[in-house]
């Protein structure tokens, strides 16, 4: 008999839920069966609006027609093709339209399959780029404390989540940390880029002065911190850490997996910035979330320095079996058609003083003590319960939900990145849902 998946299967055993509380979920599951646009549908079958877009990835909103008969028509035409050594013409076409949309200066793309093999793979050719150029001394990654650039060691090692670390040994040598830039006392409730901070960028010349520029390869951050809980770059950080970068030939990563697309209302946070970075790491909404898709975005410098030696040998020992896969890419290209049509980054940052304005009126309530904010995205920041960290926001987080409203949580901080094509009605909806749950909160 065929399993009627709409049903809860009644074995929850078998699978290990990845970054979940896997005891508490299968005492009480919380499924999804369907979607579309900005709604999910429950196993109980009840509406849940989606304040998360998933997890920071369908900003198209969810089960977009052009997307789905793009994959459709592609799985019926050219499921696979070899990803080393041969060629098909949609991974080409993508790669273009990146670029395309991309900040002047990027030229390049080099396909993997998640946010986390983006990174590897930028974290590997910055150490690559200066060794093709002579220079193989600049093996040292910085990253920053409260950094996300997923799970793989390269990524954890970089970053500076300390759960997601402190499990996994002695990680990657030769990486140091610059300090996060969360400073509550000074930048509570700041809408938008916070006035105080950019002097912490000034802690990446004394890393350069303690090492030495000439071992280091690269620095990574998140132009927008986002899964540490949303941390908004201080005004002149970036440009700072451009300048310092440059200054000792140093490359600069921005891991934009969850800023790329739209989230901050330009296609790329290095564009709402003005920052351009050497490389750029991005997934999620490269495919709107719906087909594993990840790419490294590079300049013609970083490139360049790989195009050398005999034509008939290979430049780069590096790549996935799933590099551009044909179903992918089509995904891609009918998602950047759909954010295109719909102008869904503009529309991001239309939205973004309501949104702002709506998440701000949730000042002064019970245990609320930071709001932050940018194009699509926000924060709410709780005081954690005494002695029982996370608590507070998990409950938060499992209200909300019996409420009939997805949001995220991350330690004590509430996180919310709605579909692109959220109404001003929904937000109303996201945001008083929202305050009602925090008014009971224990
Ligand atoms: C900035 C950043 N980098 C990397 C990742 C990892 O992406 P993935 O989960 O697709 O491996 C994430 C995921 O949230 C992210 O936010």
């Amino acid at each position: 008999m065929a399993l009627d998946r709409k049903q809860t299967p009644n074995d929850l055993n078998a699978f290990w839920m990845p970054f979940t509380a896997n005891r508490q979920f299968k005492k009480n599951p919380r499924m999804f069966v369907a979607a579309k646009d900005m709604h999910y549908t429950t196993s109980d079958g009840r509406q849940v609006l989606d304040g998360t877009a998933g997890l920071w990835c369908c900003n198209a909103g969810h089960c977009r027609p052009k997307i789905t008969e793009a994959i459709q028509k592609q799985a019926a035409e050219l499921d696979y093709a070899p990803a080393f050594q041969m060629g098909h013409p949609i991974a080409f076409e993508l790669a273009n339209r990146l670029v395309d949309i991309a900040p002047k200066g990027i030229e390049h793309v080099f396909y993997t399959n998640s946010g986390s093999e983006s990174v590897e793979t930028a974290l590997k050719l910055a150490i690559a780029y200066h060794r093709a150029r002579g220079d193989g001394a600049r093996t040292r990654l910085i990253g920053r404390e409260r950094g996300y650039h997923g799970v793989n060691f390269g990524g954890i090692s970089v970053g500076g989540i300390v759960t997601n670390r402190k499990m996994f040994g002695s990680l990657l040598t030769g990486v140091d940390h610059m300090p996060h830039t969360h400073l509550p006392h000074l930048n509570a409730y700041t809408k938008g880029q916070p006035e105080h901070g950019a002097n912490l960028a000034d802690e990446l010349e004394r890393i350069v002065a303690l090492h030495g520029a000439e071992t280091i390869a690269a620095v990574i951050v998140e132009p927008m911190a986002g899964s540490t809980g949303v941390l908004m770059p201080p005004k002149g950080y970036l440009e700072k850490l451009r300048a310092i970068t440059k200054k000792h030939g140093i490359l600069l990563i921005f891991d934009e997996v969850i800023t790329g697309f739209g989230r901050l209302g330009s296609a790329f946070a290095s564009q709402h910035f003005d920052v351009l970075p050497d490389m750029m790491t991005t997934a999620k909404g490269l495919t709107n979330g719906v087909i594993p898709m990840g790419a490294v975005l590079t300049t013609g410098e970083v490139h360049d320095a790989f195009m050398q030696g005999p034509e008939h040998m290979i430049e780069l020992f590096h790549g996935y079996t799933y590099s551009g896969n044909p179903i992918a890419s089509a995904a891609g290209i009918a998602t950047l058609d759909t954010y295109k049509e719909e102008g869904l980054f503009e529309r991001a940052s239309e939205l973004a003083p309501y949104w702002e304005e709506a998440l701000h009126s949730l000042r002064g309530l019970p245990h609320v003590i930071d709001i932050r904010n940018m194009g699509l995205i926000g924060a709410v920041e709780l005081e954690p319960m005494a002695g029982e960290p996370t608590k507070r926001a998990f409950t938060a987080f499992l209200n909300a939900y019996e409420k009939g409203i997805l949001i995220r949580t991350t330690g004590d901080i509430i996180a919310m990145s709605p579909p692109l094509i959220i109404s001003k009605a929904e937000i109303d909806q996201l945001i008083g849902t929202l305050a009602d749950v925090l008014k009971t909160l224990p």
